[in-house]
């Protein structure tokens, strides 16, 4: 992990929040890189759940809600953690956190204290917001605790707007906001983040939403591995009785095995009726649908995915850092990200043989220009080409075109692939076409 996070900040994937004046607590600045890396895993996520699918639209909520929409989807009285506090330096955890009570302990222990804990309270974890511009009138919002109830307070706008029939999806990417007790293990625990859900609205059968419910649960996890995640490193798990949540008929995670042990990546939810007939309860509105073709007005239930693209980007990233132990033929060993090409920051990084030589920089910059409008392009000209490649290893880019003096006479490039690191020379008027296929 210190690795990951070293790597995150060097090459400008990821910074701590505020760092400047000392940092804010559960907050993460994504860099350059990061915010490349995370545009793609969610256009990637937008293109398998909405665009490929004539049963899934798309919305985007505000992020500001009103506290009745909370109160109404429970989050107001269930949305909490058990937390402890230790006697000793009044550090606050999650009562369920036993490793990190454990290792409490452990740094008491070695000044020879014996911590005592108090009982666990309920800590909600909205993060409550004043609206409002006169002192003492302001109103009380939360930023969103789950992006899911933006979804279900618009049903019947995304109804009655379009021509969607059940079952439907609509789908949703944003910022979310929790007062997480212990955030932690770099941005897996993070008090600002952002999901990416589906709501998927069927009819209220058991049987028949349980068939879409194994059938979401497959999408999601061979959503992954396509992405390249190794198998062995994604597992299924399902939630006891006593750890849904209050929404929940049903929860599967789908689990990671991070160098801190399995953890939650995203999950699967049988969520009932339980956001619309709340919502129909608290606002006195009608949230049923009426089916046409069997005469007949219901509440339907819901099936969500949620996933997290923070999660995904920082798992995306350890499953594909490698340190090589073979050498290259200048004896010098690597780091290499091998990301999906479709998630690599950069997909392709040109470079002049030498930088001084003023016909290879105008060629090299002819090529680069040329593929800059097709692909997310990086131009390097500084140090050798040996530590140029080293430099796009390191961030995951899968090609590194060269210049020579070659190139001048016979229009073409050496072409080096990340993982191989073969090099084959291509006529420059086929790199498009040759790159285009090896990036799907
Ligand atoms: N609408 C359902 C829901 O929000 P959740 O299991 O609480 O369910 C879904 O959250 C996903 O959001 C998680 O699987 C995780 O990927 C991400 N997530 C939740 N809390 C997070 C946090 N504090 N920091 C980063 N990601 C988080």
């Amino acid at each position: 992990m210190e690795k990951i996070v070293s790597l995150c900040k060097r090459r400008g994937f990821i910074y701590p929040g505020s760092e400047l004046y000392g940092g804010l607590r559960g907050t993460w600045d994504y860099g350059p890189l990061g915010s490349e890396l995370k545009f793609n895993i969610k256009q990637e996520w937008w293109k398998t759940m909405v665009k490929e699918r004539d049963d899934v639209v798309g919305m985007s909520a505000a992020i500001l809600m009103s506290s009745k929409v909370w109160e109404a989807s429970g989050h107001t009285q269930s949305f909490t953690d058990p937390l402890i506090e230790c006697k000793i330096c009044h550090q606050r955890f999650r009562a369920d956190q036993e490793k990190e009570i454990e290792e409490h302990e452990k740094q008491h222990s070695k000044k020879k204290e014996k911590v005592e804990w108090t009982e666990p309270k309920k800590f909600n974890l909205l993060v409550e917001a004043k609206l409002g511009v006169i002192e003492g009138e302001k109103n009380t919002a939360y930023l969103r605790g789950e992006i899911t109830q933006g979804v279900h307070v618009n049903f019947k706008n995304v109804l009655n707007s379009s021509r969607l029939k059940i079952p439907f999806g609509v789908a949703q990417i944003g910022k979310a906001f929790r007062n997480e007790i212990t955030p932690g293990n770099f941005t897996f625990r993070s008090i600002e983040f952002e999901q990416m859900e589906l709501q998927y609205y069927v009819k209220p059968d058991k049987e028949k939403s349980m068939e879409y419910y194994e059938f979401w649960k497959g999408v999601r996890m061979d959503w992954y591995k396509n992405l390249g995640i190794r198998k062995e490193n994604l597992r299924f798990r399902e939630h006891a009785k006593d750890e849904l949540a209050h929404y929940a008929k049903a929860a599967w995670d789908i689990e990671y095995n991070a160098p801190f042990g399995w953890q939650e990546l995203e999950g699967v939810h049988h969520r009932g009726d339980w956001d619309l007939s709340r919502h129909q309860q608290y606002s006195g509105q009608d949230m049923s649908y009426f089916d046409s073709e069997i005469k007949e007005k219901f509440i339907p239930w819901v099936i969500e995915t949620s996933g997290g693209v923070d999660r995904a980007a920082l798992f995306f990233l350890i499953d594909a850092y490698f340190e090589e132990k073979d050498r290259e033929k200048n004896g010098a060993g690597r780091i290499v990200l091998r990301l999906h090409p479709k998630l690599a920051p950069y997909k392709v990084a040109v470079f002049p043989l030498l930088a001084n030589k003023p016909e290879l920089v105008k060629k090299a910059k002819e090529v680069y220009d040329s593929l800059k409008t097709e692909f997310a392009a990086v131009w390097d000209e500084r140090g050798n080409i040996g530590k140029r490649y080293f430099s796009q290893d390191e961030i995951g880019t899968p090609f590194c075109i060269t210049i020579d003096f070659d190139t001048l006479e016979k229009n073409d490039v050496t072409v080096r692939d990340r993982d191989t690191m073969k090099q084959e020379r291509i006529k420059i008027t086929e790199l498009i076409n040759y790159l285009d296929k090896k990036l799907k």
